[in-house]
């Protein structure tokens, strides 16, 4: 055998080449979920990982950790913030303590339909949001999933009124705004950490808790839940989220396939809604859940907590002006 020192050069800068353009390893993304299998979340997350691996021609992935398994939807974020995470879904109202001017999306009553949701989201109000929260809170949301309003359940009685709220105890996220809409409507809510939510109510910690019925029927609340009432205070918008320090890590093409994946997820999630509502809040019947309406086209809910909330988180969420944007791209008339 044969061989010059210019082959050996060559055969040297041939392989260093080589190196050079392999592309980066292949990675497994955690994302954590804060609920069940059958949810919103995790049909996000399944269309998020799919289209990745798409863009990626198989090279990156993602495994799903449901049921808080990573830890409470607040806790996920805290990791993500870390760099110990590198995906979170998870409720936008638990995003809202670590960056307030996303509460925009959290005040009662602002957001009231599928089209409220996606315009904002997606529009301009979104991005400005999603910078916000990589500045404040260290994490880029990256798709949106959009899960229906959050209907009051609870294990006492129907409730119809404002007064009927009287004597039950309900659990809320630990989300200031939240949390001052049931104080509006008369009670003192309880803030409980959502991976705790079931344990709470199963042991009649607490009687009640708000969450869309898709998100009822994946957490299996129908066994220990029996009354519903269709409250549409918040329209439950639920972001997927990539830790900002993992996101800076990834070559600008696994950044575009990241973004793009989750852009298809999101409207993924928009006709999985569409497609599954009517179906679960059937089952819902089906398994004995009782279901009500609130009386007078939810007046007195609505004329407390628009009144009374909004005004005292102007401030959190970066001034009146930012809501009369939101007010404004969905053609609401706007607040003083
Ligand atoms: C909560 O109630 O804490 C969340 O909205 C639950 C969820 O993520 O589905």
């Amino acid at each position: 055998m044969s061989f010059s020192i210019k082959g050996l050069k060559y055969a040297v800068f041939a392989a260093a080449l080589a190196v050079a353009t392999v592309p980066t390893s292949a990675k497994n993304f955690k994302i954590a979920v804060g609920d069940g299998a059958g949810g919103t979340q995790e049909a996000l997350g399944k269309a998020f990982i799919s289209a990745l691996e798409e863009k990626t021609g198989g090279e990156h992935t993602g495994t799903l950790f449901l049921n808080g398994q990573l830890g409470s939807e607040q806790d996920t974020i805290s990791s993500a913030a870390m760099g110990a995470l590198d995906f979170s879904i998870l409720a936008i109202n638990n995003i809202t303590p670590f960056s307030p001017t996303v509460g925009t999306l959290t005040l009662p009553y602002v957001i009231l339909s599928l089209d409220d949701a996606q315009t904002v989201t997606t529009g301009p109000i979104g991005q400005q949001l999603v910078e916000n929260t990589i500045r404040d809170a260290g994490v880029r949301i990256v798709g949106w999933a959009y899960s229906g309003f959050r209907v009051l359940s609870n294990s006492a009685k129907p409730v119809e009124t404002v007064a009927d709220l009287d004597g039950l105890v309900i659990r809320v996220p630990k989300n200031a705004i939240m949390i001052e809409t049931y104080k509006s409507w008369g009670i003192d809510p309880t803030p409980m950490a959502w991976s705790e939510t079931f344990a709470g109510l199963q042991q009649k910690v607490v009687d009640g808790q708000d969450n869309p019925y898709i998100t009822i029927s994946a957490m299996k609340f129908y066994e220990v839940q029996k009354f519903i009432t269709n409250l549409r205070y918040i329209f439950s918008i639920e972001p997927l989220v990539v830790s900002e320090a993992v996101f800076q890590d990834l070559s600008e093409a696994e950044q575009k396939a990241v973004l793009e994946a989750g852009a298809e997820a999101t409207a993924f999630s928009a006709s999985f809604l569409e497609n599954t509502e009517a179906r679960i809040r059937d089952e819902l019947v089906e398994r004995g859940m009782e279901i009500v309406d609130p009386a007078n086209g939810e007046a007195e809910f609505i004329e407390r907590a628009t009144t009374t909330v909004w005004p005292k988180f102007y401030d959190s969420i970066g001034g009146v002006e930012k809501l009369n944007e939101v007010l404004t791209a969905l053609g609401r008339e706007t607040v003083q």
